[in-house]
């Protein structure tokens, strides 16, 4: 993580440097007061009093100028680190495969996002202000103790190994709570998170006492963690206090004493000695703090490393394409399990073939395979057995970028963002012009309803959609795809909420005007892929039948009993 700071090593070089500047500053003033009392006040020269006041008051100028360049330096390397980091992780997110991103949930990615950033962030200003800070502070302190009197070093140097067994104590047995912490955070982001999207099944199954109790859990979970960690850190200072008030203490009883003997040691120095052994606690203190943050950066800084370093599943195939588009697309004995499920098949053995401007339908009960299975098309999930191709090549062969783009999906959940319809819709095309745009809607069925919107194309779609009815989120959706252009145009269940009619004419404007796009449609009716070229039923992963409707209301068990059962509801319904 380091390599973010590389980019501002100016600024990590520069801040240190001022901060030695006003820590110097702040070091000096108890020597120049003691100067004063022994030298001005107790002889009383009013003379030495002024200068001595004026060039303490330039010091204190000259050492807040160097704290204020030591702070915005600081913040423009720490800033920068953030900003840097933040962009890196978001881009990484945004690249995770499925497979991924089923593992790590959204809340957490959200946590890691925001929250994990912040603290590494934190830790990286505080280090670079504070670690120069109390490192010189500590250090600068006792030499200036030594200085006043050695004998005022030595009562530090026995009260300073029990700060030292205090700081490693308290903080050895927080670290481990700080990882808990942001666990427990993850948590009630999860809860947020699928509270906040889901809002409207929340109303509807009326369960918000019940998911308002699990938030509260949550809640309960993270605050109790955070008291735990806090009451644990809470006791660090005043332990610290009372070693530092043990040694001023021993320091004025030493002081007095000897100044009581006419040895030495002035009352300045006495004077001079209080403050500076606040000073070199002060900075123990800090550099305790300092610690704090890092082990509770550190807790964050390996969650975003998890996001950043966990190898690409999915990645690149070696490029370089000089295959031509055929836009054939072929399963060969393909079989697949999702990683997480200990090798259940979800799909086994499945062969077929598509050749360009083809339409293959699949259809089959729910949970049988089919969004697997077009899912295995991009590249969303990998096969883990057989091959996939593409224009007669393996999928994993193509550059991700090469195969996407010769692919419109439209997913079985229609996802659509808070713009405009059109802009929406432009997803599929950057640099499509509204003819373009218009053209694709009215191949999609969605041409009029949006014209019969208050401001037409320019309608603002509220957030997931929610403006919209599912057919119209649906058919927005496919103007999307179909405006893509792409080789393969793939619908998963994407006509599930228009009527019959619509959807029979959305087949038909899609076999006119895109006769050479590769089709593959899944669907539920019958009624709406009976003019495909091919059917495909698909069970329990494998293929149970594939060929048209009329070879398989001839042959297919299955099919003729999904066809008599929706006849039926379709009797029953006209
Ligand atoms: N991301 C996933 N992780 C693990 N199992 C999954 C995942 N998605 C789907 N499955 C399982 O794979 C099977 C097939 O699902 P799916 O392809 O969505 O079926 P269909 O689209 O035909 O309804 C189901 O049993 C489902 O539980
Ligand atoms: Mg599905």
């Amino acid at each position: 993580m380091l390599k973010y700071l590389k980019k501002y090593w100016f600024y990590c070089l520069l801040a240190p440097l001022f901060m030695v500047g006003e820590v110097a500053m702040d070091l000096i003033q108890p020597d120049m007061m003691a100067d004063i009392v022994d030298n001005g006040v107790l002889k009383s020269d009013m003379e030495l009093i002024v200068s001595v006041g004026i060039r303490m008051i330039l010091f204190v100028m000259l050492g807040g100028f160097c704290g204020v360049m030591c702070g915005v330096f600081a913040n423009i390397a720490g800033q920068g680190f953030g900003n840097d980091l933040r962009k890196d992780l978001f881009s990484r997110i945004m690249s995770l495969s499925f497979q991924q991103t089923d593992k790590i949930s959204t809340g957490s990615l959200v946590t890691r996002l925001t929250n994990d950033v912040t603290q590494v962030q934190n830790m990286v200003m505080m280090s670079i202000r504070g670690f120069v800070r109390n490192t010189v502070m500590f250090l600068g302190g006792i030499l200036m103790l030594y200085r006043q009197s050695p004998l005022f070093a030595g009562i530090a140097a026995c009260g300073l190994p029990f700060v030292a067994l205090f700081v490693v104590f308290f903080l050895k047995k927080a670290s481990p709570l700080f990882a808990v912490v942001q666990e427990k955070l993850d948590g009630i982001n999860n809860v947020m998170q699928e509270n906040v999207a889901g809002a409207r099944v929340v109303k509807a199954y009326v369960r918000e006492a019940h998911e308002l109790k699990k938030f509260d859990d949550a809640n309960e979970a993270l605050c109790s963690k955070n008291l735990h960690v806090q009451t644990l850190l809470a006791f660090m200072g005043p332990c610290m206090n009372i070693v530092l008030n043990l040694c001023i203490v021993g320091v004025i009883l030493a002081g007095g004493l000897n100044v009581k003997a006419g040895g030495a040691i002035t009352p300045g120095n006495v004077m001079a000695a209080i403050t500076y052994l606040a000073q070199i606690l002060n900075g123990v203190l800090f550099m305790a703090n300092i610690f704090q943050t890092f082990t509770r950066a550190k807790a964050s800084a390996d969650r975003i490393n998890e996001v950043l370093k966990d190898p690409a599943v999915i990645t690149d195939g070696p490029g370089a394409m000089d295959t031509v588009s055929t836009g054939e697309v072929e399963f060969k004995n393909v079989s697949f399990s999702y990683p997480e499920s200990s090798g259940e098949r979800v799909l086994q053995d499945v062969s077929f073939r598509v050749k360009k401007g083809e339409t293959l339908a699949i259809i089959g009960s729910t949970g049988s395979g089919k969004s697997t299975l077009v899912n295995l098309i991009p590249r969303f999930y990998d096969a883990t057995g057989g091959e996939v191709l593409l224009d007669g090549k393996n999928v994993k062969d193509f550059p991700l970028k090469e195969l996407r783009e010769k692919i419109a999906i439209v997913l079985q959940k229609a996802e659509l963002y808070s713009r405009p319809i059109e802009a929406n819709i432009r997803w599929g095309k950057d640099d499509a012009s509204h003819e373009e745009i218009e053209k694709a809607a009215k191949i999609a069925q969605a041409d009029s309803f949006i014209r019969s919107t208050r401001s037409g194309y320019d309608t603002m779609v509220s957030e997931g959609g929610h403006s919209l009815s599912g057919g119209q989120k649906q058919r927005i959706s496919i103007a999307r795809a179909v405006l893509k252009n792409a080789e393969i145009l793939i619908f998963d269940d994407s006509t599930s909420a228009l009527d019959l009619k619509t959807e029979a004419m959305l087949y038909e404007a899609l076999r006119r005007e895109c006769p050479g796009v590769t089709k593959i449609i899944i669907a539920q009716r019958i009624a709406s892929i009976q003019g495909a070229d091919r059917i495909a039923v698909l069970e329990g992963g494998s293929i149970s039948a594939l060929g048209t409707h009329e070879e398989l209301l001839k042959n297919s068990e299955i099919y003729q009993a999904i066809y008599r059962s929706q006849m039926k509801e379709g009797g029953a319904a006209s």
